[in-house]
């Protein structure tokens, strides 16, 4: 819970009220934080114990069989300590086709086999993806006109990162209260994609950077190419995957949304295995 969208969750749980909540992290010492590392399973059985409701924020900066071992290795601690409803973050159903998407969907597949009940958050792409590449050219972009960025022609299904993290919130909150009261448990075995709602591309990031920065700004595909030279495969595959969207991408919205593909919050749907 120390990252950017695990924060925004603890945070929206502990100003939610009415609830117990406990944060843990990789990074947590056990005071205010318990201390989680997905890395060593043994730190979980401690981390999980008495927690009713577990929000799952995957853990996915690495080789996918370093994910596997360490989304493993949480479930089966959450049904040892006997956690009755996991809420986990994966990946929206417009990200199939991204590498990261196996880990998720594993992921998925185990919860569904394990003895608690289960809600799968399936987030959209963080708008702040692209926002950070807009920041990132937009020094050349006020000098030159031009905002080069490796998004090629097409356009990619946005939402932000705390509006994700709202629906957790809220997901959780009332997940802990039917725990808690015993009554019918309304997110169990529920899965939502979390979208916005109209796309973004290398042209909108334009726009938005001629809107700033009071010039006209054209967008130029570039190829990845020199910028990921240096990092490990992993992350240079994900990055290509990431920077080459389908044109035909479902709809999304690059600004800040409260989006909520409004199907799917009826469709109730236990994670396939
Ligand atoms: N939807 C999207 O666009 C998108 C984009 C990028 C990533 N993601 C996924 O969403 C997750 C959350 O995103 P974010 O923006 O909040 O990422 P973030 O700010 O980088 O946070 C990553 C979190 O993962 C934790 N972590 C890493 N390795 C761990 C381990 N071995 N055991 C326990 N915790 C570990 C870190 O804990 P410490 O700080 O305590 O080490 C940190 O809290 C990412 O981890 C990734 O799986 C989604």
């Amino acid at each position: 819970m120390s990252g950017a969208l695990g924060g925004a969750i603890l945070g929206g749980l502990r100003a939610a009220g009415g609830l117990e909540v406990v944060g843990a992290s990789r990074s947590g010492d056990g005071t205010a934080v318990r201390h989680a590392d997905f890395d060593r399973p043994e730190t979980l059985k401690e981390a999980f114990e008495g927690a009713r409701v577990l929000v799952f924020v995957s853990a996915g900066y690495a080789e996918d069989d370093v994910v596997l071992a360490r989304h493993g290795a949480v479930v089966r601690a959450a049904a040892d300590a006997g956690v009755e409803h996991v809420i986990y973050t994966s990946l929206a159903a417009s990200g199939e086709r991204l590498t990261i998407a196996l880990a998720h969907r594993w992921t998925e597949a185990r919860l569904a086999e394990a003895p608690f009940d289960v809600t799968v958050l399936r987030n959209g792409l963080y708008a702040e993806i692209p926002a950070g590449l807009a920041l990132m050219g937009a020094a050349a972009a006020a000098e030159s006109g031009v905002f080069a960025a490796p998004l090629g022609a097409g356009r990619v299904s946005v939402a932000a990162r705390d509006d994700l993290a709202a629906v957790a919130v809220r997901v959780a909150a009332e997940a802990w209260q039917d725990v808690v009261s015993g009554g019918e448990r309304r997110h169990a075995g529920r899965t939502y994609e979390l979208e916005g709602l109209s796309a973004v591309g290398g042209h909108d990031l334009a726009e938005v950077l001629s809107e700033v920065l009071g010039r006209p700004v054209s967008y130029l595909p570039v190829p990845l190419g020199p910028r990921g030279r240096g990092w490990p495969g992993w992350r240079r595959t994900r990055r290509v995957t990431r920077c080459r969207p389908s044109p035909t991408s479902a709809p999304a919205c690059w600004r800040p949304v409260k989006a909520i593909c409004p199907r799917s919050w009826t469709r109730p749907v236990r994670p396939a295995t």
